[in-house]
């Protein structure tokens, strides 16, 4: 199914109305969006698809500092941020659809241990698309992932974030029906 950003097609955007619709698909990284634009957006990428292709490849192309920056721009998953409120709109979307604002205690404080030894072990957040996935899921991932070296991990995480803006993009045209 085609999902069409019809309320802000991309290819009518100038760069600051672009970046006032589309530059926060990637978590606090308003960049990748901006080099997206620059390289010239036609009626293609007004789908949701190709747009998330396109923004994808700026952030595959870009230089590993640059990448490791964008996985750390992600808060934890049933973190701090979380039980403060302090996450984006999206975040606190996703984090919600997966169940994980209905977290037990033990089950917040074994995420909050499989947070901190991720991190000890990659230097940045455990980062996963959570969308159709329950929190039994996520903390089965956890687990596998933790075993990966650092270079499958940061490979991974980059996976996972152009996963997270094509689902956040499939929002906005379905926003926009
Ligand atoms: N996957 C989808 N949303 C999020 C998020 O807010 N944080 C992390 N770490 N992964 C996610």
């Amino acid at each position: 199914m085609p999902h069409t950003l019809n309320a802000a097609r991309p290819s009518s955007l100038g760069l600051e109305a672009f970046l006032a619709h589309y530059g926060d698909i990637f978590e606090h990284s308003p960049w990748v969006a901006e080099t997206a634009w620059k390289q010239g957006l036609t009626t293609q990428h007004d789908d949701a698809d190709v747009l998330a292709d396109t923004m994808g490849a700026v952030l595959r192309n870009a230089a590993i500092d640059e990448q490791i920056a964008v996985i750390r721009a992600h808060p934890d998953l049933a973190g701090k941020a979380a039980l403060a409120g302090e996450l984006t709109q999206d975040s606190t979307r996703e984090q919600a659809g997966a169940g994980l604002d209905q977290c037990s205690t033990e089950e917040f404080e074994r995420f909050q241990r499989m947070n901190q030894a991720y991190q000890d072990k990659f230097g940045f957040p455990f980062v996963i698309a959570v969308k159709g996935l329950d929190r039994h899921a996520i903390l089965a991932a956890f687990e596998t992932r933790l075993e990966n070296d650092a270079a499958t991990e940061r490979q991974t995480a980059i996976d996972q974030i152009i996963q997270i803006a094509r689902f956040r993009l499939h929002v906005r045209a379905e926003m926009a029906e």
